[in-house]
C-alpha cells in the first residue's frame, strides 16, 4: 500500500530524514518508534505531503505520490493525525468533524460517518457542542482521531496519539487504534510508548538520527535485547 524508497528530508541544511526505506501492506498496522528528534514527525509529514522530500520517492496504492499536496492526498484517502492534535479550539467538536470532511460532497454519508465516530468515541457524542479547546487533552486526541477519519481513510498516519496522556486513557486510545484497525484501515504508528504500539502492530521499524536502525516483525522486535535496554525500559 505504502512504498518509501531513499526517502530525505531537510530543513534548510539539516538532514532530518536520511535515505529511509520504509513499507506498509494493506491493512498491515505498522509502528516506528524511536527516541525524540529521531525523524518520525518529519517521516510522517513527507508522506501526508506537509513536507516536500530532498531525495526519494513515495508509491502510495501503486501510484508515485512524492511531493504531492496534503489536501490531494486526503482525497485518495492518506490522512494524518498530528502530533499535538492540532484541533481548531474555537470550533465546537462537531464543527472539528465537519473540517475533516471538508473534500467530501457526499452529505448522507458524511452524517453516517459521524455517528460512526460518534460511535468509537461516545465522549465525543455527549460533547459535541462543547468548544474543543476546553475538552481535556484525551478527548482532543478522540477528535483529532476523529476528524481524520471523516475524510474516509484508507491508510492512517498517527503521530504520538497517546503523548501527555494519563495511563487510562492511553489505554482507551489504543483499543480504539484496535478497532479502527479491525474495520480494514491500514495504520502506520509512530510512538513514545514502544511497548504499547509493539504489542498492537505487526511490524516495526526502529529510527535513529534520520535512518532506520532495525525493521523486523513486532513480535522479534519486543524480544530484541537492543530495543528492549533503549526504548522498552528494560
Ligand atoms: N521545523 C523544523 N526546523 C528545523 N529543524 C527541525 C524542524 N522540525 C524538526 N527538526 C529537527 O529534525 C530532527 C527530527 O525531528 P522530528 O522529525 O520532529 O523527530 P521525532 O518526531 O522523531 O521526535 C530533529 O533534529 C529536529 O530538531
Ligand atoms: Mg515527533
Amino acid at each position: 500500500m505504502l512504498e518509501v524508497r531513499g526517502l530525505s528530508v531537510s530543513y534548510g541544511g539539516i538532514n532530518a530524514v536520511k535515505g529511509i526505506d520504509l513499507d506498509v501492506n494493506d491493512r498491515e498496522l505498522v509502528t516506528l518508534i524511536g527516541c525524540n528528534g529521531a525523524g518520525k514527525t518529519t517521516t510522517l509529514k513527507a508522506l501526508a505531503g506537509l513536507l516536500r522530500p530532498a531525495a526519494g520517492r513515495i508509491h502510495y496504492e501503486g501510484r508515485d505520490i512524492t511531493a504531492q499536496p496534503a489536501h490531494r492526498l486526503v482525497r485518495q484517502g492518506l490522512a494524518l493525525v498530528p502530533e499535538g492534535r492540532g484541533v481548531f479550539g474555537r470550533l465546537t467538536a462537531e464543527e472539528n468533524l465537519a473540517m475533516g470532511a471538508y473534500s467530501r460532497a457526499d452529505r448522507a454519508r458524511i452524517e453516517a460517518d459521524r455517528e460512526r465516530v460518534y460511535g468509537l468515541f461516545p465522549r465525543l457524542a455527549e460533547r459535541r457542542r462543547q468548544l474543543a479547546g476546553t475538552l481535556s487533552g484525551g478527548e482532543q486526541q478522540m477528535l483529532a482521531i476523529g476528524r481524520a477519519l471523516m475524510s474516509r481513510p484508507r491508510l492512517l498516519l498517527l503521530d504520538e496519539p497517546s503523548m501527555g496522556l494519563a495511563p487510562l486513557m492511553v489505554q482507551k486510545i489504543f483499543e480504539t487504534i484496535r478497532a479502527i484497525a479491525a474495520e480494514g484501515v491500514t495504520l502506520l504508528l509512530v510512538e513514545q510508548n514502544a511497548k504499547l504500539a509493539l504489542e498492537i502492530c505487526h511490524r516495526g521499524y526502529v529510527m535513529e538520527s534520520g535512518t532506520i536502525a532495525l525493521s523486523d516483525s513486532a513480535q522479534a522486535l519486543l524480544k530484541n535485547p537492543q530495543v528492549r535496554q533503549a526504548y522498552l525500559g528494560e
